[in-house]
């Protein structure tokens, strides 16, 4: 029996400046609502936190960049994630935000009373100030080279290319993320939570007490631990966040990561009077599900403030995921390399279990792992759709056509019905060792295996030829493929909660408590409900579509990131006017022979036609460029090429990517007029 009476289960609050990804839902949410899902399915005491983190520079950054308010942009996003995350089913007991006055209240008195009791150093030192902008560069406001990895575009609080926690004080040659200045350095004083002190206590706690942790979790925390806790500044120069509630401490702010967790408590205050039930009651357990790079916060920074404030719980648990990448390459925000929650939403309407289904499948338990489209689409139609779909589509149509829709009774097990019927059991301890555990993958994977095994057992006894002998015998064995139907329908909830309470429907069935499982769920003569496809194809058009989506992305990304050659030495007016260019009108044109680039093309060049020879037959096809007004240099020495002599050359202009463009007059100009 476990030692806990309830659960309080958080998840990463996501910060309130864009939308969220699969990146994030398979790291952080949809792991954490399966969990959440199967603990109420038990009938366990659960409370599921979430909201979005509206603090910090990035919000700031953003809101100077668009020319708003941070409020503005909070309260954009805030809404468009919690209704996403709404509509995904992921079944937060509430969704806070920790702009709120509860939010503000609660980090503030936190603040108050470590301060109050002496648990803060304060410490007067040199940071960097960007003059032009007259203000503090705080973590995300200074960029620089990362002294681990060479990033040139390291945070003064965290470099992204290689996961490092930095101090602005690391970076080489820092900037002003704001300006591009070269910061100066002026005196702060702020306010510091002495980590060093919890380091024994940490050791103890994590690498002793909690060898059950996530080997990447320990990991991480052990080579934190190994390296030696510094003292961490919690306090900030900005405008944006909650203010440090001392008077000496005008200017100043909570730094984000030391509100941003009391987040879970605020929240929970906002949702039950008895949040102290949850928070300071050792007999809850308290999980945090979260992406790797959000580990030191919670498992060593957040449990020293805890400890610190000293009546509430420490984390049971901290099942931190690695990253999921998008065919192939680091899902980004800025570079818009992601697939966005809301607007999957929209492409794919109705089909948010197929979502959860293969970010679960694939999901980053162990190492980073690639979401594409070909598996998502390969997951749909021959996993759901061809296993489970099909197995519950084959045993309803066979039991609407051959028995009226009710479920029939049974005749005499055979063995092999005994032993179908004894997997069931077998399979939802599978489940549960593997939830229990947080191994989603493996878990669905198990429950998956209820349908296979349904579907064999429909292939192996072939009520389809038996109904002309042996009606009874269809009877058992359609009895038995409904109980598995049922089975399939509490079992795949946690994972799929819309394929599941549709599948009731088609089966006219109340919800089945998870302990209620196995054999006889559905009795004889029970009538069923109107059966449909419980899961569609997903055709070929709708993934290329996504796929093109990307494509158009990294190509913008590209041409973003291309540089421009720098200008060549100045020519005189004279030597300019040396080339004779006119404008001229494509006449004919023709790939040429056994060429790829080359096409001929005889051109109107008001003062003959002549044959040119030109590099576009890769970017422009024959008859496109026919009637065509272009820029002519009609003085080029000729020359052969591929045994036609070019006797000039059409102006082109090549873009960032290498594509090629006309020159071309925007009104008609007569041939032969001159171009200067
Ligand atoms: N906003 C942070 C991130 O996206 C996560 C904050 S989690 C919390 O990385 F505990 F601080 F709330
Ligand atoms: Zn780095």
């Amino acid at each position: 029996m476990s030692k806990f009476k309830r659960n309080l289960i958080t998840t990463a609050l996501p910060y309130a400046n864009g939308p969220v990804h699969i990146g994030h839902l398979a790291g952080v949410y949809v792991p954490a609502d399966i969990y959440v899902r199967y603990l109420r399915k038990k009938g366990e005491d659960v409370v599921f936190i979430g909201g979005s983190d509206e603090h910090g520079v990035p919000i700031t950054i953003k809101a100077q960049k668009e020319g708003v308010s941070p409020q503005a942009i909070v309260d954009h996003y805030h809404q468009m994630i919690k209704d996403s995350f709404a509509e995904l089913g992921i079944s937060f007991d509430i969704y806070s935000r920790t702009s709120s006055k509860t939010h503000h209240e609660t980090s503030s008195a936190f603040f108050k009373k470590l301060y109050d009791e002496g648990k803060f150093i304060e410490k007067t030192s040199m940071q960097y100030y960007d003059e032009q902008a007259d203000m503090f560069l705080a973590d995300r406001y200074i960029v620089g080279k990362c002294p681990f990895c060479g990033n040139e575009r390291a945070y003064g609080d965290q470099c992204e290319a290689c996961g490092t926690s930095l101090s602005a004080k690391d970076l080489i040659d820092p900037v002003s993320a704001i300006t591009g200045n070269k910061p100066v350095l002026r005196e702060t004083k702020h306010w510091y939570l002495p980590l060093d002190q919890y380091e024994d206590w940490l050791k103890k706690w994590i690498l002793e007490e909690h060898k059950e942790w996530k080997p990447n979790v320990y990991g991480q925390c052990k080579s934190w631990l190994d390296n030696g806790l510094q003292p961490r500044a919690v306090t900030r120069d900005l405008n944006w966040g909650v203010p440090v509630p001392l008077d000496e401490a005008k200017g100043k702010v909570l730094y984000v990561w030391f509100d941003a967790p009391i987040g879970y408590i605020s929240a929970t205050k906002d949702l039950t009077p008895e949040w102290e039930k949850y928070w300071k009651d050792p007999e809850t357990r308290m999980i945090h599900f979260i992406g790797k790079d959000n580990i030191v916060f919670h498992c060593i920074i957040f449990p020293a403030m805890l400890k610190a404030e000293g009546s509430y719980i420490l984390p049971d648990n901290v099942p931190a995921n690695e990253f999921l990448n998008l065919e192939g390459d680091k899902i980004s925000t800025s570079r818009n390399w992601a697939v966005w929650l809301h607007e999957y939403l929209v492409d794919f309407p109705g089909k948010q279990d197929v979502l959860r289904y293969v970010l679960t499948a694939n999901a980053p338990e162990t190492k980073d792992n690639d979401f594409t489209w070909k598996d998502f689409q390969m997951r749909n139609n021959s996993e759901l759709v061809a296993i489970y779909g099909n197995f519950i589509n084959r045993t309803l149509v066979l039991t609407a056509k051959y028995f009226d829709n009710k479920v029939p009774e049974r005749g005499g097990l055979t063995d092999y019905d005994r032993e179908v019927l004894a997997e069931i059991p077998a399979i939802v301890k599978r489940v549960e060792t593997n939830l229990d555990g947080f191994h989603f993958r493996e878990a669905l994977k198990e429950a998956m295996s209820l349908a296979r095994l349904g579907n064999k057992y429909l292939a192996d006894t072939e009520p389809w030829k038996v109904i002309k002998t042996d009606k009874e015998r269809v009877g058992t064995i359609l009895n038995v493929c409904l109980q598995i139907a049922a089975d399939l329908s509490t079992l795949m909830e946690p994972f799929m909660p819309f394929s599941s309470e549709k599948l009731r429907g088609f089966m006219n069935m109340e919800v089945v408590a998870w302990d209620k499982m196995g054999d006889g769920v559905v009795p004889a003569g029970h009538l069923l409900g109107t059966a449909g496809l419980l899961f569609e194809k997903i055709e070929d058009e709708a993934v290329q579509a996504q796929i093109d989506r990307l494509e158009a992305a990294k190509k913008a990304n590209e041409m973003a990131a291309a540089k421009v050659a720098p200008a060549k030495a100045n020519v005189s007016f004279e030597d300019f006017q040396k080339m004779d260019i006119r404008v001229g009108k494509i006449l004919t044109a023709e790939k040429v022979a056994k060429t790829k680039k080359l096409m001929k093309l005889t051109v109107d060049t008001g003062i003959d036609k002549r044959v040119i020879v030109s590099g576009i037959a890769e970017h422009y096809a024959p008859e496109e460029v026919v009637g065509r007004q272009v820029c002519v240099l009609v003085n080029l020495e000729p020359k052969p090429l591929k045994g036609i002599v070019s006797q000039g050359m059409i102006l082109m202009a090549e873009n960032a990517d290498g594509s090629l463009s006309f020159v071309s007059p925007d009104k008609e100009i007569k041939p032969g007029c001159d171009v200067r």
